[in-house]
């Protein structure tokens, strides 16, 4: 019996010192320590023994127990601590490694511009408006006093819903000023942006898509002075204090007398040449236009209910993109409706 309990001993103690894992060591504590494990079954032999005998095997059957199970103990500190330290070395965060940077948008350049521009308006005490694109040929045409037979009207000029030509989508934001006359009284100032639809090839400079600003202020007494006052000042703004602009006559139907705005160039200052070659902005004229504008045509004010003996108004429109692609040197129109993140990244 003694030479059993050795056995048990030495085989359970090199049995735990070959475990591995927790559940290798439960298996091997049922094994040698449990109810039907192996010292039990010798234990249970301990009748058979003499009175001399029981008492020096039992002792040694304790002893043997309880070095088992101070062996099982340090052996589940070990297997305990490796796994922990095989489960923190697998779940390692290098905290050295660079982080991965979030990449953060901003505005498109064109909402920049328009931005800039509205709160230059909204700091003149600009009313700022939006309106329908599919807009019907009564307000983008007729009422803006745009005759039958204009070529603006024209099917390969506009995009027409109906048969009859009445429903389109705007060439222009202008329609906006009635729209707004329509429900308004003097006196007020409004800025209309949004988009606007032409049939045009795109290519550098067009795109059958595009945005316009329209502003419309109507008062007593307004004169062309307030006019040139409130486009210089906010081109100004726009393109620096120092920049040069002129005023040309025009025509456009729904305004009399008409004009264009145009900004002397920024690249040529105005000579039309760099080097001796021709200055690829300005194409040589050494001014760029930027706008259309005049005093509101009375026939025009008539149409909306508005007295044009007692109030008289100016009313601009101008291109957005030709704006943003004058402020933020872009040499081609397309760019900015590609969305080529590389591109926009610029900005
Ligand atoms: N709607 C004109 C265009 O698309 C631009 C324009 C010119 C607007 C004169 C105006 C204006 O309000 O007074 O070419």
């Amino acid at each position: 019996m003694k030479q059993q309990l050795e056995n048990i001993r030495l085989q359970a103690l090199s049995s735990l010192d070959a475990a591995t894992s927790p559940a290798e060591l439960e298996e091997l504590r049922v094994k040698w320590l449990g109810k039907k494990g192996e010292l039990t079954a010798v234990l249970k032999m301990m009748g058979k023994l003499s009175a001399e005998e029981r008492p020096v095997m039992g002792q040694m059957a304790n002893s043997v127990r309880a070095e088992i199970e101070e062996k099982l103990e340090s052996r589940k500190t070990q297997i305990g601590a490796a796994v922990l330290e095989a489960k923190l070395a697998a779940e390692a965060i290098d905290v050295t490694i660079p982080g991965e940077a979030v990449t953060l948008g901003h505005q498109h350049p064109m909402n920049m511009v328009l931005q800039e521009v509205k709160d230059i308006f909204v700091g003149l005490g600009y009313q700022v408006v939006d309106g329908p694109e599919v807009e019907l040929a009564d307000y983008n045409f007729t009422r803006l006093n745009i005759e039958e037979g204009h070529p603006s009207r024209d099917r390969s000029d506009t995009f027409y819903f109906t048969d009859d030509d009445s429903v389109l989508l705007r060439t222009q934001t202008s329609p906006m000023q009635i729209r707004f006359m329509e429900n308004h009284k003097p006196p007020f100032c409004m800025l209309a942006p949004g988009r606007v639809f032409r049939k045009d090839e795109a290519d550098a400079t067009h795109s059958p898509m595009f945005h316009q600003i329209e502003g419309l202020v109507v008062d007593e007494h307004i004169t062309m002075g307030d006019l040139k006052g409130a486009l210089i000042s906010m081109m100004r703004k726009i393109y620096g204090a120092d920049s040069e602009m002129r005023f040309r006559p025009h025509h456009f139907p729904f305004t009399e007398p008409s004009c264009e705005m145009d900004m002397q160039c920024h690249k040529c200052h105005g000579t039309g040449e760099i080097d001796g070659q021709v200055c690829s902005t300005c194409h040589g004229e050494g001014w760029i236009e930027l706008l259309g504008a005049g005093m509101v045509h009375p026939k025009v004010l008539e149409s909306c209910g508005i007295d044009p003996e007692k109030y008289s108004g100016f009313a601009f429109g101008m291109g957005l993109e030709r704006m943003a692609m004058g402020r933020m040197r872009i040499n081609d129109l397309r760019l900015i409706f590609d969305n080529d993140v590389r591109f926009l990244n610029q900005f």
